[in-house]
């Protein structure tokens, strides 16, 4: 097993090195006292074990909607997404023998609505975020179970579908937006803003 974590961990630190931003995102030190105190009692190994399936699951998802923009563009994107998002999530959490949420306070689909305690971890996040903190997971343990918390921060990327209507979101993939989902909050984004949070669960070992 200790194995396995430092396979997973030179990989992390393979993929990161690719990306400044989540370079930046994983530094270790972290400043904000809440997060100190949480992860101080907490065996390290689950902080790498829950990046380990965000990781996954967003690549999973980015991998497929990149992929369908590139070929056919963000409203054949946005449909691929109300389909799939969650059920691809659902499939990664199977996986990992875990429970993957992708949840937001500004939602598209109220399915991925945060509940209370992770609005509370959303906005401690948005806080270091504006106070250029060190971003690190936030691990907790409950009874036999590690909750485990991470941001969702956007790039210029996410714009096309999150940003500002007839702006970065052209007409037509607006009013895509607008027939799959009628009371969808999350536009208006800008780049490095945080758009939700990883919320995972998992069994202590
Ligand atoms: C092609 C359009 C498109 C792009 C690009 C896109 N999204 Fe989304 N996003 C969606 C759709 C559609 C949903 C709703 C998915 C569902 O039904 O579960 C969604 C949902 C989400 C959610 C779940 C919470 C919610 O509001 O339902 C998060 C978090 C999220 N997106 C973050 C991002 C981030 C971060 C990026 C950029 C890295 C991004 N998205 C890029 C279309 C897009």
């Amino acid at each position: 097993m200790k194995r396995l974590y430092s396979i997973v961990f030179v990989l992390m630190i393979v993929l990161f090195s690719s990306c400044k931003n989540d370079k930046k995102e994983l530094s270790p030190s972290l400043k904000e006292k809440e997060n100190k105190e949480a992860i101080s009692k907490i065996d390290p190994s689950y902080q790498q074990i829950g990046l380990d399936m965000a990781f996954t699951t967003k690549s999973q998802l980015g991998k497929n909607l990149m992929g369908t923009m590139k070929e056919k563009g963000a409203v054949a994107a946005l449909e691929f997404c109300d389909i799939k998002a969650i059920s691809l999530t659902d499939s990664m959490a199977t996986f990992h023998k875990a429970r993957i949420k992708r949840v937001s306070d500004k939602t598209r689909n109220p399915n991925n609505k945060a509940n209370n305690t992770e609005l509370k971890k959303i906005e401690l996040f948005k806080r270091m975020l504006s106070n250029k903190e060190d971003i690190a997971p936030i691990v907790e343990i409950n009874n036999d179970s590690i909750l485990f918390y991470y941001p969702i921060i956007t790039n210029v990327m996410c714009l096309k579908c999150h940003g500002t209507p007839n702006k970065e979101i052209d007409t037509k993939t607006f009013s895509t937006i607008k027939r799959l989902y009628p009371n969808d909050m999350a536009v208006g984004y800008s780049e490095n803003q945080v758009r939700g949070v990883w919320s995972i669960q998992f069994k202590k070992e």
